[in-house]
C-alpha cells in the first residue's frame, strides 16, 4: 500500500532499480523488446545532456515504483510521455499522478502536443489514458519477417547502392528529413542527432544502405543487428525514398537489400515498426512478407 508517494528527478544511482522497474512493467506486454542496461543508460545520457529528455520516478519509502520519460521534440513542439507503474502498485492513483505531472511539464515548456504510446493489450493503461482526456490518434504495428528467401530486384543502371560512412552525417540527416517531411510524429534530425543515434547498440559497420544517383543520396535503409542471450535479430529501423523517386520500386529495392544483408549476417528473423496509416510503407512491408506481431496505440491531445 502506498503511503507517501513522491515524484522526484532520476539520479544515476537509480539506474539499476529503473532497469528492474522497466522489466517488471514491460516483460509481459513487450517480451520482444527486452530492457537493456547499456541502451537505457545511453538513452538517458543523451537525452539529459541535450536537454531534450527528462526522467522522473515515483518513490514510496525509498522504493522506486513508477517512472516517466518526457521527450521534448522542439522542432515539432511535441512532448512524448512514456511511463509505467510497478505491477504491485497499480490501482492507487499513481498513474494519474504521473500523467498530471507530464501535462504540467508540457504546459511549462510550451509544447503544443502531447503523445503517449501504450501497448494495445494493456487495458489498464489505455483506459487510464482515455479517462485523462487523451484520444487514440495513431496505431503502430510491430512486424516480424521469418527468414524465408528474399529476392533483391535488379538495380537500375543509373543508380548505385553504397554504405553510409563517417563524415556523411549532414547529408544523411538532410536525406532523412526530406524523406520523412510531413510524416506523423516525425521531428527533423540534426547532424549531431544522427551521430548520437549511430552510437546506439544494434548499429554495425555498413548498417546503413544508401541509394545514390550521381553521388546524390536519394533513398536509404537503416538496418540494425540486435543480439540477446538467445538469438541475433535484424531490425529495419528506418526506410526512406525521396518523394520525387517514389513509386518506381526503389523502396522495395533498398528494403530487400537490407533484409538480404541482415540474413547474410546470420539473423534468425527481421523486425520493424510501421505506422498502420502510412499506406505506402505498410503495403511495402506486407508485400515483403512481414507479419503483424503486436500493436502500440498512440494517445494524444493538444495542450
Ligand atoms: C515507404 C516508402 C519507402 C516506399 O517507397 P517507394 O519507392 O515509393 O516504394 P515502391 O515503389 O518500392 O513500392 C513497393 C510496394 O509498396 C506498394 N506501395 C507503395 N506506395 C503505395 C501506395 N501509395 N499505396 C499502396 N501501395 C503502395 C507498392 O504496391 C509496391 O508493391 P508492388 O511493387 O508489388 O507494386 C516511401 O513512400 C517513403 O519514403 N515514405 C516516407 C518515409 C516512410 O514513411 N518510411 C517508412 C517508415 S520507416
Amino acid at each position: 500500500m502506498i503511503t507517501t508517494p513522491v515524484i522526484r528527478a532520476f539520479k544515476w544511482s537509480d539506474l539499476n532499480s529503473l532497469v528492474e522497474l522497466l522489466s517488471d512493467i514491460w516483460s509481459i506486454e513487450t517480451p520482444d523488446h527486452p530492457v537493456n542496461l547499456s541502451s537505457l543508460k545511453q538513452y538517458l545520457k543523451d537525452g539529459i545532456s541535450s536537454g531534450n529528455r527528462k526522467c522522473v520516478l515515483v518513490s514510496n519509502k525509498d522504493r522506486n515504483v513508477g517512472y516517466l520519460f518526457m521527450n521534448h521534440e522542439k522542432p515539432i513542439s511535441r512532448l512524448i510521455l512514456e511511463g509505467g507503474i510497478h505491477s504491485a502498485y497499480r490501482g492507487q492513483g499513481l498513474g494519474k499522478l504521473l500523467i498530471s505531472h507530464g501535462l504540467e511539464e508540457a504546459r511549462s515548456m510550451g509544447a503544443q502536443t502531447i503523445n503517449i504510446p501504450a501497448p494495445k493489450q494493456t487495458a489498464y493503461l489505455t483506459s487510464l489514458l482515455s479517462s485523462a482526456g487523451l484520444k487514440h490518434v495513431r496505431t503502430h504495428w510491430h512486424m516480424i519477417r521469418p527468414n524465408t528467401s528474399i529476392t533483391v530486384p535488379k538495380m537500375p543502371k543509373t543508380l548505385q547502392l553504397q554504405y553510409f560512412s563517417k563524415g556523411q552525417e549532414e547529408a544523411f540527416a538532410t536525406l532523412q528529413n526530406n524523406c520523412f517531411k510531413g510524416e506523423w510524429g516525425f521531428s527533423p534530425n540534426t547532424k549531431t542527432q544522427i551521430s548520437t543515434s549511430l552510437q546506439y547498440p544494434g548499429n554495425y559497420d555498413n548498417g546503413i544502405l544508401l541509394l545514390t544517383e550521381k553521388n546524390r543520396f536519394i533513398g536509404y535503409n537503416w538496418t540494425l543487428l540486435i543480439s540477446n542471450a538467445m538469438s541475433l535479430e535484424g531490425v529495419i529501423s528506418m526506410t526512406g525514398i525521396l518523394p520525387e523517386y517514389r513509386g518506381r520500386g526503389l523502396g522495395k529495392l533498398v528494403v530487400t537489400s537490407g533484409i538480404d544483408q541482415l540474413q547474410n549476417n546470420g539473423v534468425h528473423a527481421t523486425r520493424l515498426t510501421v505506422d498502420a496509416d502510412n499506406t505506402p510503407a505498410r503495403e511495402l512491408y506486407l508485400k515483403l512478407g512481414f507479419q503483424k506481431l503486436r500493436q502500440t496505440l498512440w494517445y494524444g491531445n493538444s495542450i
